[in-house]
């Protein structure tokens, strides 16, 4: 009996790891519950990759696991930018809102951690410009629910989170929101433990902003 009992909490270990990890990759919470009023959603998103339609809910990085997956053929080519070239001119429509087509809107307020008492850390900068890259070559909107926040981009700690501050969802378009995250890790940047590192805050006129961050919540 005694000898089996750690073969066993290993196996319940490595179990209960492999749940962890399933959950932190989509529903896990990811900190901005403490935003007043925010409820913590899941990133949905629809359009096209490389040609191909996609709809589907979850990270840019799930979302282009699954397309590998679903069309291996397919040769991910980022050092072209001639996938998003024909999204440039839409990048900042709002889909299903002529009202808000109507209107000048801008980027404000970026701004780099600290921030407020949020405690946010950097995230390592690389693994951000990743996150940017995949976001740069879809033909496809990044959408977020009404006064929620969602993890865009998460790997290796390191997120991309769009807030949305209406009191209903928008789907701005996913090239759109990795400009913002490109804004943050040029301007936020720094070491931390010899890498480099950034951290920020960009927002939007329209009542939405981008976060970049280290994830706590782990991914
Ligand atoms: C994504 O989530 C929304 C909101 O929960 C849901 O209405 C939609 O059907 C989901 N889309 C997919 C492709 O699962
Ligand atoms: C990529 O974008 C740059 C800058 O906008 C442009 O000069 C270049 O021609 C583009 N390359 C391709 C392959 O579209």
């Amino acid at each position: 009996m005694a000898s089996s009992t750690p073969f066993k909490t290993i196996t319940l270990l490595l179990l209960t790891l492999l749940l962890l990890t399933a959950e932190v990759s989509a529903t896990a919470p990811f900190g901005m519950e403490q935003y007043e009023g925010y409820s913590e959603g899941v990133m949905m998103f629809q359009g096209s990759i490389y040609g191909h339609a996609m709809e589907m809910n979850g990270t840019i990085e799930e979302i282009f696991d699954r397309f590998t997956l679903e069309h291996p053929e397919v040769e991910l080519d980022f050092k072209s930018n001639a996938t998003a070239a024909g999204f440039q001119a839409e990048r900042r429509d709002l889909q299903g809102s002529e009202a808000h087509n109507k209107v000048a809107r801008s980027k404000f307020g970026l701004q780099c951690c600290p921030i407020a008492a949020w405690g946010w850390t950097g995230a390592i900068q690389v693994i951000i410009e990743d996150g940017i890259d995949y976001l740069n070559h879809v033909q496809a909107r990044c959408g977020v629910g009404a006064r929620s926040c969602v993890r865009v981009s998460c790997s290796w700690n390191a997120g991309i989170y769009l807030c949305n501050d209406n009191y209903y969802g928008i789907f701005p378009s996913c090239p759109y929101i990795g400009s913002y995250a490109q804004d943050i890790s040029n301007v936020c940047w720094g070491f931390s433990r010899g890498m480099e590192v950034c951290c920020g805050q960009e927002f939007d006129t329209d009542s939405y902003n981008v976060i970049v961050r280290y994830a706590n919540e782990g991914c």
